[in-house]
């Protein structure tokens, strides 16, 4: 079954073609981070403008890339929440029109779902269930995945997601947006004990995580440099803010794993591009025998082919949308779509 998947829920425009779920045909990115640089982060109108430029263009190059043509489509999948909702609508109506043209079911995918099958394309023997962090640039949850399509979140960020943490502070350090990977190759060979960051703790609830004392303390940190001429030791900043971050990250993702015994931790997002993350949770998982699953760099970021690769699991589910489907800002991942009424 091959499916046409959109995303464009933040600033990544995207266009795929996955079959039965599991193999990319073609998978086309445009990222608009060049015209959100010189804001410091996303402009929703500019996104959304730029969505509409780039969506038809990239449709016609994801055909050819994947070499079928229009009949070959069996079904559209478009991420329809959570996100910017400009972009998302986008995203929304451009597949409606494509379902509607070409006669053939149209399918919802919750964009963080869509971060989690990633991994479905980077792993053919992964099935749930298993336990996902899923961390980027709007959410950082944990969640327990028990089948494609049934799973609820354990715990999640009290305030800012860790990928916001990683643009705020590089944003500080004066590094371009987005700010994760600035952030990753400045801290290579940074000490990463030179600074000590909070890593925050909410009572009685060890799956949430909040980021926003990190991030103050870095402002603080960089402030107070400035005001009084002390030499800020930037690589070391970086490393050890990398580090606070980790520890947020690692213990309770490893605590999850333990507690629902899936032996099986899956990471997503564009935060689990990070290398020092990355590393500590081959090591966390090493020690303590449990598969760990990462997707490689290109599937980390937001793309379509995740979309087409969760839309799989969702017809299989019977999950489908009319023209009535409509984009949310947010949604509950754990919430399966519903159509609220027969368009
Ligand atoms: O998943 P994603 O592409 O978009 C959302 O769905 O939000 O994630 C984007 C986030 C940005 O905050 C970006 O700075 C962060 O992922 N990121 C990284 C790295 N590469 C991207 N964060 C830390 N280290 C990286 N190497």
């Amino acid at each position: 079954m091959k499916i046409l998947a959109f995303e464009s829920t933040c600033d990544e425009t995207a266009v795929a073609v996955v079959e039965n779920g599991r193999t990319i045909l073609a998978d086309q990115v445009f990222s608009q981070a060049k015209l959100h640089a010189v804001y410091g982060g996303v402009v929703p109108e500019i996104a959304s403008r730029s969505h509409v430029e780039a969506i038809s263009l990239l449709t016609e190059r994801a055909l050819k890339e994947a070499g079928i043509s229009r009949s070959d489509i069996d079904a559209v999948a478009v991420a329809y929440a959570p996100g910017l909702i400009g972009a998302v609508l986008v995203g929304v109506n451009f597949a409606k029109a494509v379902a509607s043209v070409l006669q053939v079911p149209l399918i919802p995918v919750h964009h963080i779902r869509g971060h989690i099958a990633a991994n479905y394309l980077a792993f053919q023997e992964l099935e749930p269930p298993f336990v996902c962090l899923a961390i980027s640039g709007g959410n950082t949850l944990i969640a327990d995945v028990r089948d494609y399509t049934d799973m609820s979140i354990l715990g999640a960020t009290r305030d800012d997601a860790a990928g916001e943490c990683f643009d705020k502070t590089a944003r500080v350090l004066g590094l371009p947006y987005p700010g994760g990977k600035p952030i990753d190759e400045l801290s290579q060979g940074g000490d990463d004990r030179k600074y000590e960051f909070p890593v925050a703790h909410v009572e009685g609830r060890p799956y949430d995580m909040s980021f926003s004392g990190l991030k103050t303390a870095v402002i603080n940190l960089a402030h107070h440099a400035e005001q009084t001429g002390k030499p800020l030791d930037r690589a070391a900043l970086a490393a050890s803010f990398t580090r606070a971050v980790s520890e947020s990250l690692v213990p309770r993702a490893m605590h999850a794993v333990r507690e629902l015994g899936y032996g099986k931790l899956v990471v997503a997002g564009g935060v689990a591009a990070n290398s020092r993350i990355r590393k500590d949770f081959q090591q966390a998982a090493e020690a303590e025998g449990v598969t760990l699953f990462i997707p490689p760099l290109r599937l980390c970021g937001d793309n379509a082919a995740m979309i087409g690769a969760q839309g799989y699991y969702e017809y299989l589910a019977g999950i489908r949308a009319g023209s009535d489907l409509n984009a949310y800002a947010g949604m509950d991942l754990s919430q399966n779509y519903r159509r609220e009424s027969n368009g």
